[in-house]
């Protein structure tokens, strides 16, 4: 196995920051940066308007992933997958350059891409290389007819990146399948600086009109970045977390449907909303909760015109040069975990004594959260519908 490598698009972004501080590099980063953030946030809302459950997606994970497509596809069926990412308009042949393991590691962060052909499909070296140099990731057929062997290996390729984190990645098989792309990632929010233990106790969240649970309801005073859509009716709250990382919470005006939110929700909006976000004192609420997420994106991806790749006339030849492979199913696993856990153990005083309190924020009803790194770069969407569940 390949050492952990830095994310992929985070290593791009960084690289085009580092590199040079001309204007046409870091327009170029301001380009990838909203490219990746439509992205995420189309794929998001596909996999939203699917269920009325608690979501969670390693967006900068798939984006991986199926850039490693990219670099295995040729014609329509490249030019269709480039554009479902966003990424039209660059050039596909530096893409997977530009991918090299350029950026910091993502220290709370752990993730893995593989690309799975059925035996039969044999993966070319050359190939092999690209996806583990640029993409940290593996390629290998499968004997699927045997489905339980076929299983268990991705299973462990899964378990093996996240440090045992992501479990059962998949649990059946088609034998007849031709093509996997697996991804999954694990994450650890610590906040910096984090919440402290002691002030958490359990309250009431609203999951509904008539739906109440009691969670462990973590809490903090201090200063944080705040902004709010007037026009959206979402409050916007900024928890900076370890590697230069962080949470942003989008909090609808109670009364406001949390799919209301979604469904304005676009990659635009939420660069603008980090530009926007001021500094002010406040008290925040947020439940702990732990997301352990498990989805098969094909019908979403196909909702973001992503479907020659799936199709009997898929060209992805550049695999290893057998024709007649299609893309089966594309697999995500994630988790993300919430709590009081973070690396500063720098004690605070209390919240000082002021005069006026500042104002509370309670995270107490359904709210989206994004985790991004400085710079916009979004790494990962979801939303809490019920705290108390996976
Ligand atoms: C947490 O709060 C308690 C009670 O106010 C305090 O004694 C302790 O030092 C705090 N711990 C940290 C890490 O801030």
């Amino acid at each position: 196995m390949t050492p952990c490598v830095p994310l992929s698009l985070v290593g791009l972004l960084l690289l085009s920051r580092c590199s040079s501080s001309s204007s046409s590099s870091s327009s170029t980063l301001e380009v990838l940066t909203q490219r990746n953030s439509d992205f995420s946030a189309r794929l998001y809302g596909a996999v939203c308007s699917r269920t009325d459950d608690n979501v969670f997606l390693s967006t900068v994970t798939l984006a991986a992933g199926l850039l490693a497509l990219v670099s295995a596809a040729n014609g329509p069926t490249r030019d269709q997958l480039l554009q479902g990412l966003s990424l039209t308009g660059l050039d596909p042949q530096s893409l997977p350059d530009l991918f090299q393991s350029l950026g910091t590691p993502v220290t709370n962060m752990k993730q893995g891409v593989a690309v799975f052909p059925a035996q039969g499909f044999p993966v070319s070296a050359s190939y092999l290389d690209l996806v583990q140099t640029r993409f940290g990731g593996t390629a290998q057929s499968l004997a699927y007819t045997v489905p339980q062997e076929a299983t268990d290996a991705i299973n462990r390729w899964a378990q093996d990146r996240t440090g045992d984190e992501v479990q059962d990645l998949v649990t059946t098989l088609d034998p007849n399948t031709q093509l996997l792309l697996a991804t999954t990632a694990s994450y650890k929010a610590h906040f910096s600086p984090p919440f402290n233990v002691s002030f958490t106790q359990d309250e009431r969240f609203y999951v509904g009109r008539y739906h109440i649970v009691m969670v462990p309801m973590m809490f903090r005073a201090g200063k944080y970045f705040l902004a709010y859509d007037d026009s959206v009716k979402v409050g916007v709250l900024k928890l900076p977390m370890a590697s230069g990382t962080a949470m942003l919470v989008l909090l609808p005006d109670e009364g406001v449907d949390i799919t209301a939110v979604e469904e304005q929700l676009t990659g635009e909006k939420i660069q603008n909303w980090i530009g926007r976000l001021k500094r002010t004192k406040l008290e925040v609420q947020l439940p702990r909760f732990l997301l352990e997420r498990s989805y098969s994106l094909r019908d979403a991806l196909q909702t973001l015109d992503i479907t020659l790749v799936f199709q009997e006339d898929a060209d992805l030849s550049t695999m290893g040069g057998a024709t007649g492979l299609r893309l089966t199913q594309v697999h995500h696993k994630s988790v993300v975990s919430v709590d009081e856990s973070g690396d500063d153990i720098i004690a605070e005083g209390g919240a000082s004594p002021t005069s006026t309190p500042p104002p509370r924020l309670t995270v107490n009803r359904p709210f989206i959260f994004i985790i991004y790194q400085t710079g916009g770069v979004v790494l990962s969407m979801g939303r809490v519908i019920d705290p108390s569940r996976k």
